[in-house]
């Protein structure tokens, strides 16, 4: 709901209110950002008093000598005329004359979000569920004309803001900086939440104080990064998330991006998000328009679970589209680290098979199947199959793939090009590099210049064939290097361009893909989650979160994700043990747990198990299977993070509150340690619920010799003897069963059995370990 009253402007979600003003100078006042309050004629409680000068500061002119625009929440500032924060626009004129002073214009308020047709990604939804707001600025000398949309989604309290800037004089003007959104607040009280990391760490949480000066969290690698996602908060609790006021901004873009967070000499905050200036650059001719990425920015004062809720529901609502929209992800099974790039058809059908026997739903074939391609160096951009592994070919591996009740996906890189390959003999000036110099490989591969549409017509071609050919149900687009040498070979390339143009260009070739391709199902990849953002979401409706797979791991990269994006969008795999990234132990049905809580699939040689761990998988499959629309789609909570405590709990919910899941995980095993409580605050107070864990088969082997204990004859580790124990005895997790009412949960929670402590073992006792978890099954019980 939007609406305006002498040039005062409400903007109310279901829970979130939004005012900004056209003040005294015509430019735009932010004046309140936060819960929802009743609609108000009286606004002057929150304008910032100005009535006399101060010291050095600069009047914005003479008729208002004591308005400094450098203490004023503004809506999107300008530069040179007193506001000294950060500028969220910068462009220069011929005559080097480089001021930016915005004033509003006009506006309109439209039902529904009209499309911007910018060739960028877009969110959407229909008059039912949002209303647009455009501010329509103009430049005070130049002719250029500023646009600030805002876009209200109502149940999912979040706006979508972007600008864009016209160009309505007879000169060429140079952008060097144009942020999508300017949020100013009047208070600094905040903790700054961020997603930091690398390659196999992707997403840690980092939470600080705000202090004085400008932390900037960007990318300058070409893609969103897992250095710094696009994704942040600002929380006024960032010990506990459920509870304090929480702001949260995200950017549908999946190229260089920055956010600059200051506070300022005035105890204010000024957050920008958009392109990053330091790769930017842009001609605007004549009668161009230019579009900023959307932004997306919430509140909640539920704290970060309140504003991680918001933005599930606005990603599975209005960012996902397409026939795999709300709708049930498959159960994969990935030969990758099964195999790696050595695998035979033989190999791939037993692994196949064993995967149809244990329940799963999609086999996918990654790496390796194409060209010569026998390891990283070769055949990236030749996309045929590979007859020295697949003599039959990819349509008759499909067939039989498809014979065995399974869908079938294919890994691809199209992004790239290998020196060695047949593409880079014929198109030499299709790699990504600049003249005179020599291209700086990554993974021994290079970039493909997808600001060419030559380019893009090949990879579309080349690839539709291969996808027709082989019949696929599924795709793995990858990604597996950051830029560098940016530079096009095509003629009058503006070369400062090359980033936003390269997004542009993968960007109109996933819109083609998915046009014509309207069932596939996508999954992208980036080394992992290294571009985990909004813009590849609008394409492809899940991401391969990491290339880690260890659980622990998992459980830092899953929970930090888990901040801005829907367990629906994060790919998580049951993998070996030890783990291929950290060399890490645990045990299979802790590593089910935490990928359970996201897209699950096994990325592992099946074929070699043993009875009891089929029977383990087996099982783990059919559990997901059961409570599959609550993992992927309910509402998801951390009431313990594992990134400021031993132990992670998390809770995916049925709206109603009558059914949940919850995940209880530790990091090292504690000798005679504390209770654990299961405490789930949001369970609803007039039910009572049945608790109990999910069935588990508890390793004999992780006793050792311990067992010597009961055992009638000696057991030693790692003998046969143990090996035969193990795979004949079947040994359940703990018994634990409550009946237990919703405000006692809520209040005070569970008081769990005592874990194992070094001194006996019966049968309620916990038997975790390091890296142990269980998952809890909660159900309200009727009447
Ligand atoms: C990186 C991906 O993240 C992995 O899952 C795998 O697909 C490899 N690339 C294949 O090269």
């Amino acid at each position: 709901m939007i609406h305006e009253k002498n040039l005062v402007f409400t903007l109310h979600t279901a829970w979130t209110t939004y005012i900004f003003r056209v003040n005294e100078t015509n430019h735009l006042e932010q004046l309140y950002y936060g819960r929802r309050i009743g609609t108000t004629d009286h606004m002057e409680p929150l304008y910032d008093k100005h009535t006399i000068s101060v010291g050095n500061s600069v009047s914005y002119d003479e008729e208002h000598p004591s308005l400094t625009l450098d203490n004023i929440c503004l809506e999107y500032s300008s530069y040179g005329k007193g506001d000294f924060r950060e500028p969220p626009i910068l462009f220069s004129r011929q005559n080097g004359d480089r001021i930016a002073d915005f004033h509003y214009k006009e506006h309109r308020i439209i039902k529904g979000k009209p499309r911007s047709f910018s060739g960028l990604p877009e969110s959407y939804g229909d008059k039912n569920q949002c209303m647009t707001l455009i501010v329509v600025l103009k430049e005070r000398v130049s002719a250029l004309r500023l646009e600030l949309s805002y876009t209200t989604f109502d149940q999912a309290n979040v706006i979508v803001r972007k600008a864009s800037l016209t160009n309505d004089m007879g000169e060429t003007i140079i952008l060097q900086r144009f942020s999508s959104l300017q949020l100013d607040l009047p208070t600094s009280d905040y903790s700054l939440v961020t997603f930091d990391g690398a390659w196999a760490r992707e997403r840690y949480r980092t939470a600080q104080r705000l202090r004085s000066g400008i932390h900037v969290n960007d990318s300058k690698t070409g893609v969103s990064s897992s250095r710094h996602n696009p994704c942040l908060f600002l929380t006024t609790n960032e010990d506990n998330d459920n509870q304090g006021d929480c702001y949260g901004c995200n950017l549908i873009y999946s190229g260089d991006h920055a956010q600059h967070i200051e506070t300022t000499p005035y105890g204010k905050v000024r957050l920008l998000t958009g392109l990053n200036p330091a790769t930017f650059s842009w001609q605007l001719h004549p009668g161009e328009k230019f579009h900023t990425p959307e932004a997306i920015l919430t509140f909640s004062h539920e704290g970060l679970n309140g504003t991680s809720r918001n933005f599930h529901r606005f990603i599975n609502s209005h960012i996902v589209r397409g026939s795999w929209k709300y709708h049930q992800r498959p159960i994969v099974v990935n030969n990758w680290e099964a195999t790696y790039f050595n695998f035979s058809e033989h190999a791939l059908l037993k692994l196949a098979r064993k995967a149809a026997d244990l329940g799963a739903e999609l086999f996918v074939l990654d790496d390796g199947w194409f060209g010569s391609r026998e390891d990283d160096t070769t055949s990236l951009g030749d996309w045929t199959v590979n007859t020295k592994k697949l003599p039959d070919g990819l349509a008759s591996l499909s067939k039989k793939i498809h014979g065995m009740g399974l869908l079938f996906g294919l890994w691809c890189e199209p992004e790239m090009v290998s020196r060695k390959s047949q593409l880079y003999r014929e198109h030499p000036e299709w790699l990504v590099s600049v003249p005179g110099r020599n291209p700086s490989p990554g993974r021994n591969q290079y970039l493909l210049d997808l600001t060419r549409e030559d380019v893009r017509d090949y990879l579309f071609e080349s690839l539709s064939n291969i996808w027709k050919l082989a019949n696929v149900d599924y795709v793995k687009w990858d990604m597996n290097r950051m830029f560098s040498d940016m530079y096009s070979n095509s003629e009058k390339f503006q070369q400062e361009e090359f980033n936003h143009r390269y997004m542009l260009g993968l960007y109109s070739l996933l819109q083609r893909f998915v046009e014509a391709f309207p069932q596939l199902l996508f999954e992208s990849c980036a080394s992992g989650g290294n571009r985990f953002d909004l813009g590849m979401l609008c394409y492809m409706p899940q991401t391969w979160t990491s290339d880690n797979t260890d659980a622990l791991s998992r459980v830092y990269i899953q929970e930090g994700t888990s901040y801005g994006y829907p367990l629906s969008s994060m790919g998580a795999h049951v993998s070996e043990s030890p783990n291929h990234q950290t060399l890490r132990v645990s045990n299979l049905e802790s590593r089910f747990n935490v990928a359970a809580f996201g897209l699950l699939g096994y990325e592992m040689d099946l074929s070699q198990l043993s009875t009891q761990e089929n029977e383990v998988i087996r099982n783990q499959i059919a559990f997901y299977k059961v409570h599959r629309s609550l993992l992927q789609y309910g509402e998801f909570f951390r009431f313990k993070t594992i990134a400021d405590n031993n132990q992670a709990i998390w809770v995916v919910s049925a709206p109603d509150r009558t059914e949940m899941l919850a995940l209880f995980f530790q990091t090292l095993n504690i000798p005679n340690p504390p209770t654990d409580i299961l405490r789930i605050p949001i369970a609803d107070p007039d039910l009572t619920y049945a608790v109990t864990p999910r069935r588990e088969r508890i390793d004999l082997k992780s006793f050792g010799t311990l067992v010597n204990m009961v055992s009638p004859i000696r057991i030693k580790n790692d003998g046969n003897l143990q090996r035969l124990v193990d795979e004949t005895v079947h040994l359940e997790n703990e018994l634990e069963y409550y009946i237990v009412n919703g405000d006692v949960l809520a209040y005070r929670g569970i008081v769990l059995n005592q874990q194992f402590g070094g001194t006996g073992y019966d049968k309620e006792t916990r038997v975790l370990g390091d890296f142990g978890s269980r998952i809890y099954h909660l159900k309200a019980l009727k009447g």
